[in-house]
């Protein structure tokens, strides 16, 4: 049983593990330029068998199925400084000519009632494994640095509270969510400044 799920999972974990080592080599490309990049860090991870099993119990998706009805068994985060590079990441990877985009999910014009903003792309990613080509489904969520933090607290409080938080932290993540959707506007709008002076710095390094 335990085999099964690593021979299963195993061309997932070879997925994120090379998505992981392309897109930080994007990231290392730009920072070869004076260029701002407009990826900040890149994490990826493969679900956990338990939370895959959770997932498809509440979803009523078969187990047999998991790998066309579950899209996040491999899952990647790109963040990003400003919302703009989003939407240039977005434009890289659909590109891309080692990946299919089978979906774009845009919570970024289109806010969650949660107060969730980001980017999703879904995409088929081919593996090359023991036994040939195996395309597996990917989801890659685009987000600003701002995004990513209200999120990971959100997470970390839906967890906390069984995903009922209490109506007043509820409110508390709205406003939450309101300031960092403020930050991210006031960012965009300082960015020319903020770029000039990052390239200001990187030369200063350099003479250093
Ligand atoms: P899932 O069942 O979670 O896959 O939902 P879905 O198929 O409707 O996809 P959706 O694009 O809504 O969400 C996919 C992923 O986005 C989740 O697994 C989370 O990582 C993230 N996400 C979506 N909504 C929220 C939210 O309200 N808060 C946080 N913190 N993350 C969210
Ligand atoms: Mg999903």
């Amino acid at each position: 049983m335990e085999n099964q799920w690593e021979n299963f999972l195993s061309p997932y974990k070879q997925a994120v593990e090379e998505l992981k080592v392309k897109l930080r080599g994007i990231r290392s490309q730009f920072e070869l330029t004076e260029v701002h990049s407009p990826i900040e860090f890149v994490t990826g991870r493969v679900k956990p068998i338990a939370s895959i099993m959770d997932k498809a119990k509440r979803k009523g998706i078969p187990l047999n199925q998991i790998n066309e009805e579950m899209q996040d068994i491999a899952g990647m985060r790109i963040m990003c400084q400003f919302v703009d590079d989003i939407h240039h990441v977005v434009q890289m990877l659909r590109d891309r000519n080692d990946m299919e985009v089978l979906e774009e999910r845009d919570y970024i014009a289109h806010t969650k009632d949660s107060g969730y903003r980001s980017f999703h792309i879904v995409t088929r990613y081919p593996v090359q494994g023991m036994e040939g080509e195996e395309k597996i489904l990917v989801e890659i969520q685009i987000r600003t640095l701002a995004m990513n933090f209200w999120a990971t607290i959100e997470h970390s409080l839906n967890y906390k509270y069984s995903g009922n938080i209490p109506e007043e932290i509820k409110n508390r993540l709205h406003r939450a969510s309101e300031a960092a959707y403020q930050l991210d506007e006031e960012m965009s709008q300082i960015r020319g400044e903020i770029q000039e002076a990052q390239v200001i710095f990187s030369r200063k390094k350099d003479t250093e």
